[in-house]
């Protein structure tokens, strides 16, 4: 499998639990990606599934319906001995961190070297230095009933990260460490995610960490809400500051306008709006150029040249009138599209919008 394959892909995801009358459905038809290279935390409140999807996804629990691909594995169906090797890739940091009481804190590491192909040497060069990171390094020896549930937790983390697994999935990871211990769990999460190209799905409510994560995912009642990556968001939040029509939300209602905002790649030539049409977005330049037509000058020099942060489209949509001019992507490129329904959704948050795109338009 390529290093650049989704390293989860899922598709219609549901999943009940119990029998008859007492069957209750706790997932719905939920759908998502997770490449390389990204952390992603998953929030949401207690009870919206977010363990029972880490479960199905770490095959700890068999797929009900839907299709799960991990690592390349299509999970349904899959036998023994491929599930065995493809667990051998992924490392769980669950709540229940499951140590042997009779091993010492390097040993209980150590165990799960045994398969990894790597030297004993090298395993225990690897685990002492996770182990002295996550600062345990004087406490190497003690099994795990001298030790406290953050020093605990934080073996069983550096027990998921010593084989280099290329996906981990963590519930609630840093829930009983203080934060100087969390944010070296999630630095170390990180490097794993980002430099050694594996994938985190982490669940947390820790909100000193999640401005960690390149991804946001949050689920409510068994599904998936909203699924973001930060640092476009964050991004694209700050253009929108930018637009003087925007610039009087406030940055929960900004990032809640970025939130339904979707990327569209284009090609050098490619015809973003055209002129005359109907309008259904509105869009901002987030990446390249883009040329302003008007009437047919098409093989005249453009009335205008886009660069990034431009925005274009909004005034179909406030006099409901087709589009004024054609507009042209230069380069390759990204516009992010808002529709008529978010877009005026977003002018009502705000009247004075509403006041001063009609009287740009309207009012000369
Ligand atoms: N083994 C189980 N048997 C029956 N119901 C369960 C089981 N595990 C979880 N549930 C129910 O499924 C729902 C989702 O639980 P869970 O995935 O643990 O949520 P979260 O991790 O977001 O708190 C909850 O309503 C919970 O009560
Ligand atoms: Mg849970």
């Amino acid at each position: 499998m390529s290093s650049s394959a989704p390293l989860i892909v899922a598709r219609n995801i549901s999943h009940y639990f119990g029998e008859g009358e007492a069957r209750s459905q706790v997932l719905f038809d939920n759908s998502f990606q997770i490449n390389p290279g990204q952390l992603v935390i998953m929030t949401g409140p207690s009870g919206s599934g977010k363990t029972t999807l880490l479960t199905l996804i770490g095959a700890l629990r068999g797929v009900q319906a839907g299709s799960l691909q991990v690592l390349g594995n299509d999970l349904v169906g899959l036998d023994a001995v491929a599930l065995t090797e493809m667990r051998r890739n992924v490392g769980f940091i669950f709540q229940m961190h499951n140590l042997f009481e009779s091993l010492s804190a390097i040993d209980n590491v150590l165990m799960a070297t045994h398969l990894s192909g790597m030297t004993p040497d090298e395993a225990k060069r690897r685990g002492v230095a996770l182990l002295e990171r996550l600062g345990l390094g004087h406490r190497l020896g003690h099994r795990p009933a001298a030790l406290s549930g953050g020093q605990r937790q934080r073996v069983a983390v550096a027990r998921a990260l010593v084989n280099r697994p290329r996906l981990i999935l963590a519930d609630e990871p840093t829930a009983a460490l203080d934060k100087a211990s969390s944010m070296e769990v999630v630095a170390l999460l990180h490097e794993l995610a980002v430099e050694e190209g594996g994938g985190v799905v982490m669940v947390t409510h820790d909100n000193r960490i999640l401005d960690q994560a390149d991804r946001l995912m949050s689920m409510v009642d068994g599904r998936i809400i909203s699924d973001v990556l930060v640092r476009e968001l964050v991004a694209l939040c700050e253009l929108l500051s930018q637009i003087n029509f925007f610039s009087q939300l406030s940055t929960a209602e900004l990032s809640a306008v970025a939130e339904k905002m979707r990327p569209i790649r284009f090609l050098d030539g490619d015809v973003l709006i055209r002129q005359g049409d109907i309008g259904n977005d509105f869009f901002l330049l987030y990446e390249g150029y883009a040329d302003v037509f008007v009437d047919e000058g098409m093989s005249e020099a453009p009335v205008a040249r886009l660069e990034r942060g431009r925005y274009f489209g909004e005034r179909a949509l406030i006099t409901g009138e087709a589009r004024n001019a054609t507009i042209i992507g230069r380069g390759e490129g990204v516009v992010y599209a808002l529709d008529k329904e978010a877009f005026q959704a977003a002018m009502a948050i705000a009247p004075s919008l509403k006041e001063q795109l009609q009287k740009l338009y309207f009012g000369r």
